[in-house]
């Protein structure tokens, strides 16, 4: 009776240690874009990479389009431990207390992906990720997006075409303040809220790179769109650091090669898909298109590029220089 009693006990235990094994640990993977965006894309790419090298053991939940949690609330959930993996736009770190990012935000910094690249892959990238650490979130890579152009229900040839315009930014300081040398008006709001803000003329215009822009449909509620590639959006994907560095050693380093590999599918894709967002934004003729000459776009330089020097305090002087070096961007030289 004993004897039967220890093998059902260990029966259990076997099938309890089997279920435990059997059960995969979840990542929550919460962001606020469609699928069909570079973003979108390449999360789906880390869920299909993170399964397969773990063989099942780790299961990537994706929630897009702000199916899960809004701008706001995504990074609170992530301290929280609701999700365990992000990849807001770097715009998007000044409520978290980390203005740091926001140096990505300065008007013009980065001449192409190229220059970006000296930052994002480089020692500039990573002293940024690691003022994460304190607020209990790990940074993982840097996703391209790409180059934000501005868009109205007016002509936008000039920087002054933007004056006295209602326009929505992401949570930086660094873009009010673009905003208000452009003598317009910053409005901060959630990405899920944009289209209907500029349908109903909440706000009158917006910028963001193309790809945004037509998944969202804002080619629909904005007759006028000018390339002015005027700052650079992107993302970090960033985890939740007690979760991260809990996980067995063996499922990090699986992690760690899928997140590589969808990284550097994310930054191949990134601007073919910014390119074919153009050409379906041209092809719904919904909005005029308008590529400024180089002596208009010089115009936005010249009146955007002081917002470095304004914003020194907030992001520090020390930042900006160490961008500038490895990008060989000079402020003076327009
Ligand atoms: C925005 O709010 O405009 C963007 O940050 C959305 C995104 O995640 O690309």
């Amino acid at each position: 009776m004993r004897l039967r009693a220890l093998l059902l006990g260990l029966v259990a235990v076997g099938l309890s240690a089997g279920a435990l094994a059997a059960d995969p640990v979840v990542i929550k993977f919460s962001h606020v874009v469609a699928q069909d965006t570079p973003k979108g894309k390449a999360a789906e790419r880390f869920k299909e990479l993170a399964e397969k090298y773990t063989s099942g053991a780790v299961k990537v939940e994706v929630y897009p389009n702000s199916t899960l949690y809004k701008d706001k609330e995504e990074m609170e959930a992530l301290q929280l431990g609701a999700v365990q993996m992000l990849a807001p736009s770097l715009a998007k770190f000044g409520p978290l207390g980390v203005r740091e990012f926001e140096a990505f935000d300065l008007p013009f910094i980065f001449d192409n992906y190229d220059a970006l690249h000296k930052v994002t892959y480089g020692p500039v990238g990573q002293q940024l990720f690691a003022k994460l650490e304190p607020k209990g979130i790990k940074g993982l890579a840097y996703w391209d997006n790409g180059f934000k152009s501005f868009s109205a229900n007016t002509p936008i040839k000039k920087p002054d075409d933007l004056r006295g315009k209602k326009m929505r930014i992401q949570s930086s300081k660094v873009l009010e303040e673009q905003m208000r040398e452009l003598k317009s008006l910053p409005q901060v709001m959630a990405f899920s809220e944009v289209y209907q803000a500029l349908q109903t003329g909440v706000v009158d215009g917006t910028e963001n790179p193309i790809s945004n822009l037509y998944t969202q449909k804002m080619h629909e509620v904005q007759k006028y769109l000018t390339i002015t590639d005027h700052g650079y959006l992107g993302y970090a994907v960033i985890v939740n650091k007690k979760f991260w560095d809990g996980l067995p050693t063996e499922l990090r380093t699986q992690l760690d090669k899928a997140m590589k590999e969808s990284t550097e599918y994310a930054n191949k894709i990134a601007k073919e898909e910014n390119d074919q967002a153009l050409e379906m934004v041209k092809k719904s003729g919904k909005t005029e298109v308008y590529v400024p000459t180089t002596e208009e776009r010089l115009a936005f330089k010249k009146v955007l590029v002081p917002v470095h020097k304004k914003m020194e305090s907030r992001i520090g002087g020390d930042l900006i220089k160490s961008i500038y070096e490895a990008t060989s961007f000079d402020p003076n030289k327009l």
